[in-house]
């Protein structure tokens, strides 16, 4: 629930649904076609993902969730992987 509605834009609007990153949006820029894409995070270390709560980003918005939150969405995330691979 949290992964979907954290107070803010979804994080699965931008990183997809299970976390896999995916492409944002497209432009032209100079005609050439460009990508927005955004980065996968079910793959991240704990450090990482911790960390990219605390930095300031180009594009993703700044949340404000609490240390419990923002490791239920890593536990979250995790989960799903593991779910795809069948164990
Ligand atoms: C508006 C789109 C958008 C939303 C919403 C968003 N992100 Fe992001 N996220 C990005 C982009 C783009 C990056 C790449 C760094 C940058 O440019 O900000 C990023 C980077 C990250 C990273 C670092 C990954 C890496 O490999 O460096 C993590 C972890 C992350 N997001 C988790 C989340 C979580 C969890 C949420 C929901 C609470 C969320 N994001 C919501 C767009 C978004």
């Amino acid at each position: 629930m949290l992964y979907q509605n954290p107070r803010g834009i979804g994080c699965d609007k931008c990183h997809g649904i299970k976390g896999n990153g995916k492409i944002i949006a497209k432009y032209k820029e100079k005609g050439k076609n460009k990508y927005l894409k955004s980065p996968q995070i079910n793959n991240v270390s704990k450090e990482l993902f911790f960390k990219s709560f605390t930095i300031p980003h180009k594009i993703m918005p700044k949340y404000f969730l609490t240390y419990g939150e923002i490791n239920t969405l890593y536990q979250y995330l995790q989960n799903l992987k593991k779910i795809k691979k069948g164990k």
